[in-house]
């Protein structure tokens, strides 16, 4: 997905090629989210001159056209602010001119970087160029940029002068949809404007000094604000422009203009950023939509909330709002990253999805530390503990996710029904929204996304939140959107996974999802016994894990000279299975680009059958549960039909012994059957790994796929 990335020195001198590396880097960072084509914004030599790069494909390109201009790389500044952007195509396909940073001009008076959807751009085009202006790409966020000039032309003349913040508010006020944004102009030099709705924004902090406060004043009006004194009337547009759908603000005059009593342009100081001498402090700031940019820069960072305004000038952050809501905090507080630089480096992997894959026994250990009590058997969820009351009284569960977390569902769901015996659902996202399923104050609704910034699981919590249900997140991101705005949940703690193909946080969220129904049911004595059962498995399955991962030779021997020239693979299973079989199908065709299908065993005769032969290769997950007979039966029909299955099993089945000797196996050592999955899994993940180095494909970007994809 696009990922933004700014950098901004105050009173800290730094070189030109200093400052493009800068973004450079911090760009190459969010290289893992996806992307297309890449671009940066920087000042020029001359006063008032601002420059862009713009390339299709990999940062590296970026780099390579930045490298053959005849720029001087020495020019040294004290100050300076740059911003850069990796651009992931919706609307206009990848080229220069739809990269970002998009302008305002020729002259480049404002330029922008933009993550998100402006929902209606189309109206804002429309009367923009009506007004002049002229439009260069096919991008929804250009008009953003020549918006602004707009504003700041119809104010440049009046008695007092527009600040930026002033301008960000006017313009904003006219966008619909989702946006993470930064802003940068030849008429605010040094100053730049960061604001979101609906899309990440941090912003690291790196001072010599010490701050002298950790947070972050925010800044409401304190006359009648603009937006209330000028309320926006809304048209809707002809339906024959194709809008019929869009209300979009009517651009008046009068409402771009500031109104002469804003107090907006009274400049305050930002206390966190006030030196002993009363004096602003040199200060460095990294804007970023992912806290894996700012890292090797600093730990300290702030998270924008939604409809934030964050100024930068003069070495000072503020935040602004255009209004203040009843019980609105003031104040931002100033976090300490957790995440070490090494969590984000391949170290001596060759790429990061293998690194993360082979980082499963810890990163499970990591989701149980301090909250299991293996010896007592008890389990402690910190972030759901005010609402274990609420949860245990709801009428449903439905868990909502998309993608590999829906799996982490599915693979869950028979546990939780059978622990707390409350009926629950598993919906994808999109579908979810599409039906518009009645959701109710009684409900819970958990939100599974190892980002948190899903934009299809963000709506479907919106809309259970609106409707008063219970909403509580497994989110692995932690200040992440989901994990911000659910009543509650938990943090998976697997750290930052890189991999466009979720490995570790897939295992994860389903050892989170156990847990929590562990807690739901440590009131009810029928359970006992099972509950410690599963937390005796839960104390082996790393170790367990460990073992599987021993199987990586074999499997990359099976990838290699079997499936790799295969054009199609089935995986089937069924039970606690049949999740397994739809996520190692998944991965296979995210990397692998290999037609893959997860099929339930129980369905192979009602069609699936007709494509058994000899030739199509197939995958059993054929662990030891209560369904194993059924697995088994299904296992005889494929071979009857002359078919060489690949088998998962448990260590020394005996019962494969009938089978005769067209099928191979994978021996898996065995845990509890709801925690089966996490071992299965493994094989598959490896697999799909090994398939796509192979045919010599981008693990770790494979194509068309965003890590995050923060569009519906
Ligand atoms: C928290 C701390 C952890 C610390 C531990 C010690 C954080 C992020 N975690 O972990 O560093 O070691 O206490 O007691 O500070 N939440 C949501 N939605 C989500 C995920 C989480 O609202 O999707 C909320 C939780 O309800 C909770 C908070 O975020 O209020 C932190 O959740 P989590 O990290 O899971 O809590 P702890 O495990 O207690
Ligand atoms: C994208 C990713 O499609 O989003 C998948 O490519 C991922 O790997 C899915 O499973 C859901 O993402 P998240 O962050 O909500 O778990």
């Amino acid at each position: 997905m696009c990922g933004i990335f700014g950098y901004v020195n105050y009173y800290v001198q730094r070189s030109r090629s200093e400052i493009v590396d800068t973004v450079l880097n911090g760009l190459a960072r969010l290289e893992y989210r996806g992307y297309d084509s890449a671009g940066l914004a920087i000042d020029g030599d001359k006063p008032d001159e601002v420059l862009l790069f713009k390339e299709v494909g990999k940062v590296a390109a970026l780099r390579k056209l930045y490298a053959s201009s005849k720029i001087n790389n020495d020019r040294l500044f004290d100050s300076h602010v740059a911003i850069a952007h990796t651009r992931w195509a919706t609307h206009g396909r990848p080229s220069p001119i739809n990269a970002h940073p998009h302008r305002s001009d020729p002259n480049n008076e404002f330029v922008i970087v933009h993550n998100g959807i402006i929902t209606n751009y189309l109206a804002l085009k429309a009367l923009l160029t009506s007004k002049g202006f002229v439009f260069e790409s096919d991008t929804d966020t250009e008009c953003i940029a020549k918006l602004c000039k707009y504003v700041y032309d119809l104010n440049k003349d009046s008695a007092r002068p527009l600040d930026f913040t002033a301008l960000a508010k006017l313009v904003l006020r006219e966008l619909q949809g989702s946006y993470g944004l930064l802003i940068k102009s030849v008429h605010y030099p040094d100053e730049i404007i960061a604001t979101r709705k609906g899309s990440p924004l941090l912003i690291g902090i790196k001072t010599e000094q010490k701050l002298k406060v950790d947070f972050v004043d925010v800044e409401f009006p304190e006359l009648p604000d603009i937006t209330v004194a000028n309320n926006i009337p809304t048209i809707t547009t002809p339906e024959s422009a194709g809008l019929s759908n869009l209300t979009v603000p009517h651009l008046m005059t009068s409402n771009l203009l500031m109104p002469m009593d804003g107090s907006d342009l009274r400049r305050s100081q930002s206390r966190a950023f006030i030196s002993e001498e009363g004096t602003p402090m040199n200060a460095e700031f990294f804007l970023a939509s992912d806290p894996a940019s700012i890292i090797e820069h600093t730990k300290k960072v702030l998270y924008l909330e939604d409809d934030d305004i964050a100024h930068i000038y003069d070495g000072e952050l503020h935040i602004h709002r255009v209004r203040r809501e009843a019980g609105e905090p003031a104040i931002r507080s100033i976090q300490t990253l957790e995440m070490e630089l090494n969590e984000i480096m391949k170290g001596s992997f060759d790429h990061f999805m293998q690194k993360e894959i082979f980082e499963q026994p810890e990163s499970i250990i990591n989701t149980m530390r301090g909250r299991i009590d293996f010896e007592k058997k008890t389990v402690t969820l910190g972030g759901l503990s005010s609402y274990l009351g609420t949860i245990r009284r709801c009428r449903r569960i439905i868990m909502i996710a998309c993608g590999t977390s829906y799996h982490s569902c599915m693979a869950t769901r028979a546990i939780f029904e059978e622990l707390t015996e409350i009926p629950t659902t598993v919906e994808l996202a999109s579908d979810f929204l599409d039906r518009r399923s009645p959701v109710f104050r009684d409900d819970t609704c958990i939100f599974v996304s190892q980002s948190g910034e899903t934009a299809d699981s963000m709506l479907a919590l919106q809309y259970c939140a609106e409707r008063g249900a219970l909403t509580v997140g497994i989110v692995n991101s932690v200040g992440s959107s989901i994990s911000r705005q659910t009543n509650c949940g938990v943090h998976i703690n697997a750290g930052p996974e890189i991999g466009v193909a979720s490995t570790k946080a897939y295992t994860s969220q389903y050892v989170a999802l156990v847990m929590m129904a562990l807690l739901l049911s440590d009131d009810s004595i029928s359970k006992y016994e099972r509950r410690t059962s599963i937390i005796d498995g839960l104390s082996k399955i790393s170790s367990q894990v460990e073992e599987v991962l021993k199987l990586n030779d074999t499997i990359r021997g099976i990838a290699e000279t079997d499936l790799a020239q295969q054009k199609s693979l089935l995986l089937l299973g069924r039970g606690y299975q049949h999740a397994t079989a739809l996520e190692g199908a998944l991965k296979i065709k995210e990397i692998s680009y290999m037609h893959s299908e997860g099929v339930l065993a129980g369905e192979l005769k009602h069609g699936v059958l007709a494509l058994v032969d000899a030739t199509m290769p197939i995958i059993f997950l054929a662990t030891h549960d209560s369904l194993f007979p059924k697995v088994m039966s299904a296992v005889e029909q494929v071979i009857a039909r002359s078919g060489n299955p690949i088998i998962l099993c448990n260590k020394g089945e005996s019962a494969l012994s009938k089978l005769g000797k067209t099928y191979r196996t994978l021996e898996i050592p065995q845990t509890v059957d709801c925690l089966q999955g996490l071992l299965n899994v493994i094989p598959l993940q490896l697999m799909s790994y090994w398939l796509a180095v192979k045919k010599g494909y981008d693990v770790d970007f494979p194509r068309n796929l965003a890590k995050a994809v923060t569009v519906e």
